[in-house]
């Protein structure tokens, strides 16, 4: 299956736009999604990719957008977030809502979607986060979702076998466009992260790529975070 696709659900930024560079030379046919379909075809472009729109947060849309992957997929990713900062205080439903969806259902739909297209080894990876590990306020519900998204996992794992899926929980990446810009929060991170460096993306395309090839790998949570959970 050497001509199978590599999937990147989110891959229009951040990580996983830089795992889909990884991959644009690979000799897999490569999609990437977003919501936007001007974003979408941009980085499509930038990497000789398909490029898909549609929004993981109204999942009963999805099958249809889908459609057109027709080819074997080899690696499924799902990478896409929609950022909630919702305290149990100050608490906005649609926004909570629709996180929740994106992340928990939204992502399910997809697997769905293209599972008739999956092989025996062929392999997903979900992106959760750690701050299921590490709450803040205002944390509530991407703190539910990541710890939801850990749980997937063995559930996808068995139901999908011998289909491998593996989820990967990065740090704070501190190159990535979401906090690159914050250097106090960077800071403090790095301080307390007992390889004294942040994450990079490299790290994490490095780790992702790992997940989704070693075929022994399955059923795994991996922490990406130069030790800072433990701290
Ligand atoms: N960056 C970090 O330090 C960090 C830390 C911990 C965990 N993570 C996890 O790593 C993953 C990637 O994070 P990131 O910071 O790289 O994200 P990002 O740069 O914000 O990119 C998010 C991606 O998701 C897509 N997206 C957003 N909402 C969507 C929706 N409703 N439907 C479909 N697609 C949607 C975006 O598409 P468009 O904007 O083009 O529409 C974009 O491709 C996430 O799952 C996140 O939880 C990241």
């Amino acid at each position: 299956m050497a001509d199978g696709a590599v999937v990147i659900v989110g891959g229009t930024s951040g990580l996983g736009l830089d795992l889909a560079r990884h991959y644009a030379n690979s000799g897999h046919p490569l999609v990437v999604t977003g919501r936007h379909p001007e974003r979408a075809e941009a980085a499509a472009a930038e990497l000789r990719a398909t490029g898909l729109a549609f929004d993981l947060a109204e999942p009963e849309a999805i099958a249809g957008y889908l459609q057109g992957i027709d080819r074997p997929v080899d690696h499924l990713v799902l990478a896409a977030i929609e950022r909630d900062l919702n305290s149990v205080r100050d608490y906005h439903i649609a926004n909570a809502v629709r996180l929740a969806t994106l992340k928990l259902v939204g992502y399910t739909e997809v697997i769905h979607c293209l599972a008739p297209r999956l092989h025996d080894s062929s392999s997903i990876l979900l992106f959760g986060g750690l701050a299921k590990e590490k709450p803040y306020p205002g944390s509530t519900t991407v703190t539910s979702v990541n710890g939801a998204v850990e749980t997937m996992v063995r559930t996808l794992a068995l139901e999908l076998a011998p289909v491998r899926v593996n989820a990967l929980h990065p740090g704070i990446v501190g190159d990535s466009p979401t906090w690159k810009d914050r250097s106090a929060v960077l800071e403090a991170t790095r301080e307390k992260t007992p390889t004294g460096r942040l994450p990079t993306m490299a790290d994490i395309t490095s780790a992702a790529a790992f997940l989704l090839e070693n075929p022994a790998v399955n059923g795994v949570n991996l922490f990406v975070d130069g030790g800072w959970v433990m701290m």
